[in-house]
């Protein structure tokens, strides 16, 4: 823990939003009267029916319910369109800015309208409706948000993949999700590189196992050629351009779903979440609001990408729903080079800007001279996310890039939230480097030990939440039970984060990571389960066993332990086909970064592999095994300390 306390800056809470004085009031008030609250502040989006029920919620796993709004009707894609356009039509929603840093684009909240409409109006014609699935994979160009969009003006529900995705998981989601429709483009542009996604989603939809999908739609990117199906194909701009520009938005119930996304769990295939459209809209966009101490007409950007929940929330839903400037890129920090995201922020004067820890750490290890090149002077705020950020990392992020002048706001949250629920907020939270601090509105935290009995004071535990928030996932896809499995049966009666974290003596929440099998690599999560699956998948690989090692960019790495067939050699060559292997199953955001020969893995009595003893190895920490008698073989230990992959 670090240290270092950042009072809240004068110059800053002069114009903040909230203060410290009221977000205690607030707070108080969201806990103590979260119907009141809420009631009050569902009405910052616009209903069709106004909401007369507010909150309608039990956390008791033998009948778990969880709504809001439920009787209120709205289309969320006006919410974040149309109700801009009297005040903000020619105002610039999306800033696009290229992989090529000479291609940028403004697009006004009017011109976006009539995008969505007409693409809303062609997936129409394509059949799709309310309900429906529709999978987007897309690189980060204006046309994912377009879709986003066009799937919530007219009650379907998308699914996004992120581009990075091999066609093997693609296929996976669009089965398990039954999308009528993909979307695609020609190509990806990655630090110049084209990635090709029309030929990955044609691999993808000639799976034996799906069977939904009935168009492809394919958004001329690059221009490259590509192979074309015309039974099933079209383009994007030719199914625009013969569309109606007059769409009107579909009245949907504040608990259909608006969107599924697959996310990675301890066990098992990754699972679809699925977040629903009122509570979401007001929870996006508030958090968006407060969190970032948005003011009217501040440029703001994050830099993930679009599949993954932190896109969803923070690039398309939350700052649209606010009628802000929000700023869409596509290439990576390190493209041209390592002074990228900082040419950008001063291109488009940047006043917001909301990163990852891991482009952090490695836009740090090139040295503040691609920093010091570029004209900071618009940062107001800045933000981190996806990972605990070492106090280091935000020290180097607080003082090279903010100038001493800019908060950093530390937000923790999952994609089963929604929304940010810890995190300071820029005028009211004196900051800790590396605590994501306190509470937002209407979130209880609580930490409690493996027994479920909750802990008092300062100290660590297992981080749960004691009520809903408006925010919250409502489902898994296809499999409610499963929902209520994960998030709802560890604990009674509270939301299971599966993460830990410490609590100090200011109530600060510090986060140490998760307690499950997940681990989080450049600030993907991913489930040690599907790694190991996608290894067992090849021939000559008889077992496997997959755990998280510290890694300094990564802020994890991905150590495989494999067990290969009889008879099978373990060579170099082998080691390097199962790399491959695995960004083929997956992607190359899975790709081990050691694979260790381990003729067998420790295994108590009943079969369990004993993971402690492999993390510790991983991470070259063999004289820490602990204790070791209950092994069914203590022998297998010794081999495996000895051919170790990372020595220091
Ligand atoms: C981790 C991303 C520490 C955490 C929005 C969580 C964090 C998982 C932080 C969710 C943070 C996210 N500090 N850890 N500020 N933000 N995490 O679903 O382990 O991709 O459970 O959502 O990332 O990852 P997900």
């Amino acid at each position: 823990m670090s240290a270092n306390v950042y009072p809240v800056s004068n110059d800053i809470a002069k114009g903040a939003l909230i203060d410290k004085a009221k977000y205690d009031a607030m707070y108080k008030q969201s806990v103590e009267d979260p119907e009141g609250f809420w009631g009050e502040h569902g009405k910052r989006i616009d209903w069709i029916k106004p909401f007369t029920k507010v909150k309608n919620v039990s956390f008791d796993a033998k009948d778990l319910y969880i709504k809001w709004y439920e009787d209120g009707t709205l289309n969320v894609a006006a919410n974040c369109l149309d109700r801009h356009l009297a005040k903000r039509g020619d105002q610039t929603a999306i800033i696009f800015e290229g992989d090529d840093p000479s291609v940028s684009e403004h697009i006004t909240y009017k011109d976006l309208h009539e995008r969505v409409c007409r693409f809303a109006n062609a997936l129409k014609s394509m059949g799709v409706g309310k309900g429906d699935r529709v999978v987007i994979y897309l690189p980060m160009i204006p046309a994912a948000a377009v879709s986003m969009l066009a799937c919530a003006r007219i009650g379907a529900i998308h699914s996004i993949v992120f581009g990075g995705f091999s066609p093997e998981a693609l296929a996976g989601r669009v089965e398990d999700c039954g999308a009528k429709v993909v979307i695609t483009s020609d190509e990806g542009l990655r630090g110049g590189r084209g990635v090709p996604l029309k030929r990955n989603a044609d691999e993808a939809l000639s799976h034996p196992g799906v069977k939904s999908v009935e168009k492809l739609v394919v958004v001329k990117h690059t221009g490259k050629d590509i192979a074309w199906n015309d039974a099933r194909d079209v383009w994007y701009h030719e199914v625009c351009e013969a569309a109606s520009p007059d769409c009107p938005p579909t009245e949907v119930n504040a608990e259909d779903p608006l969107f599924v996304l697959y996310t990675s769990g301890s066990t098992g295939k990754p699972k679809g979440v699925l977040h629903t459209s009122g509570g979401y809209l007001v929870y996006a966009s508030m958090t968006h609001q407060y969190v970032f101490d948005y003011h009217e007409g501040d440029i703001y950007w994050c830099t993930a990408d679009v599949g993954w929940v932190t896109g969803h929330s923070y690039i398309v839903y939350g700052p649209l729903a606010n009628g802000a400037t929000t700023l869409m890129f596509e290439g990576v920090p390190s493209y041209p080079d390592a002074s990228r995201f900082w040419q950008v922020c001063e291109k488009h004067k940047v006043n917001i800007f909301y990163t990852a820890p891991t482009a952090i750490r490695a836009l740090m290890r090139e040295g503040e001279s691609f920093v010091n090149k570029a004209d900071l002077s618009s940062l107001r705020i800045l933000g981190s996310v996806g990972e605990p950020i070492n106090p280091e990392a935000w020290e180097w992020y607080h003082e090279h890039v903010g100038k001493r002048n800019c908060p950093i706001v530390d937000t923790w949250w999952q994609t089963e939230t929604g929304g940010i629920l810890i995190t300071p907020l820029p005028g009211a939270t004196d900051l800790k480097p590396g605590s994501a601090t306190l509470p937002f509105f209407g979130v209880e935290p609580a930490l409690l030990d493996n027994e479920g009995k909750e802990l008092t004071g300062a100290t660590d535990g297992n981080l749960v939440i004691k009520d809903s928030w408006p925010g919250q996932m409502r489902t898994v896809y296809g499999d409610h039970e499963r929902f209520i499995q994960t998030y709802f049966s560890t604990f009674a009666n509270v939301y299971t984060t599966g993460d830990g974290a410490r609590r100090d003596e200011d109530g600060y929440y510090w986060i140490t990571g998760r307690v499950d099998d997940v681990i989080n690599v450049s600030g993907h999560r991913m489930g040690t389960a599907e790694v190991e699956s996608a290894l067992v998948a090849h021939s000559k690989v008889a077992e496997a066993a997959v755990v998280g090692v510290p890694h300094d960019i990564k802020g994890q790495g991905i150590y495989a332990y494999v067990t290969l067939n009889a008879g099978e050699e373990p060579t170099d060559e082998l080691r390097a086909e199962l790399v491959k292997w695995v960004r083929k199953e997956i992607g190359p955001i899975a790709s081990p970064d050691y694979i260790q020969w381990s003729p067998g893995l420790p295994k108590t009595r009943s079969g369990k592999i004993m993971r402690r003893i492999l993390r510790k190895i991983a991470a070259n920490e063999y004289d820490q095994l602990g204790d070791t008698s209950t092994l069914a073989d203590p022998g297998v230990v010794d081999d495996l300390i000895e051919n170790r992959q990372n020595r220091k």
